[in-house]
């Protein structure tokens, strides 16, 4: 049994499924991973077949949400393969196993890669999303949405100019579900929550790892469901950007890694990454903000 000294910011070498069952119950406060791609890379890190996915990752998630605190956060970025000429519904299947698991499947982010590969297939184009799956273990959790907001853009300075009488009273849903906004809330203000595509160039720095995604992609959740201090966990850590994007935002990090050369590479990253502290700051409560009318100023209609 590992004792807080033992797996705290550390890479822990192994198989998750061996090493998840050590950790202590409901000690993180967030995990965040991209777990092996079903048998895409096998020659790279052994892959598991498509139709045993599931199977496999089951046991896993069990581990996941044992070792979850119970306002914590699960994202997991994933995006299904082709199989014979269509897409493998073993994502689709996942989601469904793992609510039956008792996970709430709070949201779906996608991750829009800017700068994904030209390409083009008989029956299809290139790929440019994966999904980053959010799952939760009750309706309260964590969330610091102040922490990624985003600028208001231009829109707004013509938007925001003229209001009109609607744009001065809060103006409810018309298919009655419950939202609503005030677009006069927004005057003067320079941020604005983002939407739930994040768009975000794939890594092309070389980081001896065929799978690693871009560090803004776990800060990004990391910024959102943890505050400094809490603990972040990746059991597929692979080259360690879960780990440096901790580190750099004063968060303690757990990772686990079956590759030796991958842990290599984490390691060397992890010497080399310091704390960023104008990224350290503590989210109050979500303060004046009218988060219901946020999505529909998202696309607003100018004129
Ligand atoms: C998609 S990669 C993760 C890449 C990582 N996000 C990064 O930025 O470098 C998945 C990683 O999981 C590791 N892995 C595969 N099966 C594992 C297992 N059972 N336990 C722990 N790690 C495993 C692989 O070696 C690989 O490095």
């Amino acid at each position: 049994m590992f004792y807080a000294a033992d797996w705290l910011d550390k890479i822990l070498p192994g198989d998750c499924r061996d090493i998840l069952p050590t950790l202590p119950e409901a000690s993180v406060d967030l995990i965040v991973t991209s777990p092996p791609y079903a048998d895409q890379r096998q020659h790279t890190y052994g892959g598991v077949r498509p139709d045993d996915y599931v199977d496999w990752f089951l046991p896993i998630a069990a581990e996941l949400k044992r070792v979850l605190k119970p306002e914590g956060s699960f994202v997991l970025n994933i995006k299904e393969r082709v199989v014979d000429g269509e897409r493998h519904t073993y994502v689709l299947e996942l989601i469904v196993a793992l609510r039956k698991q008792g996970w709430l499947w709070t949201e779906e982010y996608i991750w829009h890669k800017r700068n994904s590969y030209p390409g083009k297939w008989p029956n299809r184009f290139r790929d440019a999303w994966e999904r980053c799956l959010h799952f939760t273990k009750q309706k309260n959790f964590a969330m610091y949405q102040d922490a990624v907001r985003v600028p208001m853009g231009d829109w707004s300075q013509s938007r925001l100019r003229n209001l009109s009488d609607t744009d001065k009273r809060r103006d409810n849903s018309r298919v009655q579900s419950g939202f609503g906004k005030k677009i006069e809330n927004w005057v003067g203000r320079e941020l604005a929550y983002p939407d739930n595509v994040l768009h975000m160039a794939t890594e092309c720095a070389n980081r001896n790892h065929s799978a690693a995604f871009p560090i803004e992609l776990p800060s990004w959740f990391i910024k959102l469901f943890t505050q400094p201090n809490d603990i972040v966990l990746d059991p597929f850590i692979g080259s360690g950007t879960t780990a440096e994007a901790a580190i750099q935002l004063g968060r303690h990090y757990v990772g686990i890694e079956l590759d030796a050369g991958y842990i290599q590479v984490a390691a060397e990253r992890i010497n080399a990454v310091t704390v960023q502290p104008q990224l350290l700051v503590v989210q109050e409560e979500s303060e004046l903000y009218d988060i219901v009318g946020v999505g529909e100023l998202d696309t607003p209609k100018l004129g």
